[in-house]
């Protein structure tokens, strides 16, 4: 909890701050709470990720991740900022046990800033943040059969595919292959 002026520049100027053509990656901020309803609210968007990525996206749902990410101490998700205002969102989520060494990325952009390239440059500067900031030996991605821009965007940024799950992901009713793409440090 941020309590004074002082307290709250000092957090501000201890943040992380990426910066990209254009945009830039930096720490969650509660708010960004109208900006992620707008951007995130969109079953264009929401189709390709895992169901913790709600539809509808609802007030209640983005307060409860922005409380989850500003207390975050080990920042392992960061927004895409164009102009001050949050356009999408990448993460890294750290596997356990004998998969520790393995990162799974997740990204999303909002639709009205798609097919400019900025997700392919986001995706490098976040395999580099996070080979940069933690022990990991892989990055992993896993994309639905039905998106072949975001499988473009990882071959862009280095990615190699390594194979087809198949019938592994189930969403709406319906199974779709995973295509799964991977970078080793
Ligand atoms: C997928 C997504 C991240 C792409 O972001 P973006 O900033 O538009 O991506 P870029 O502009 O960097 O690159 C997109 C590439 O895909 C290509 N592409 C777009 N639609 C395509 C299609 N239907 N078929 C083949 N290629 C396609 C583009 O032409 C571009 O490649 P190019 O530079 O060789 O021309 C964005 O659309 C999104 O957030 N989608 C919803 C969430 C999502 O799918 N997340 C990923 C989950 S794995």
């Amino acid at each position: 909890m941020i309590y004074s002026l002082e307290n709250y520049l000092a957090h501000f100027y201890a943040m992380i701050q990426i910066k990209g053509s254009g945009f830039c990656l930096r720490e969650w901020l509660l708010s960004d709470e109208a900006s992620l309803i707008r951007y995130a609210d969109n079953p264009k968007v929401s189709q390709f990720l895992s169901d913790r990525f709600a539809y509808p996206y609802t007030a209640e749902y983005a307060q409860q991740w922005l409380n989850h990410q500003t207390q975050k101490t080990v920042i392992d998700n960061l927004v895409i900022d164009i102009d001050g205002e949050l356009v999408g969102g990448i993460g890294i989520e750290f596997r356990q046990d004998i998969f520790r060494k393995t990162a799974l990325l997740g990204y999303w952009l909002g639709e009205p800033f798609w097919g400019k390239g900025i997700m392919t440059e986001v995706v490098r500067l976040m395999v580099d943040y996070s080979f940069e900031n933690f022990d990991l030996a892989r990055i992993q991605a896993g994309v639905f059969d039905s998106n072949p821009a975001s499988m473009r965007v990882l071959e862009k940024a280095g990615f190699i595919k390594e194979g087809i799950a198949k019938k592994a992901l189930y969403k709406f009713g319906q199974f779709s292959d995973e295509h799964i793409y991977a970078l080793t440090r």
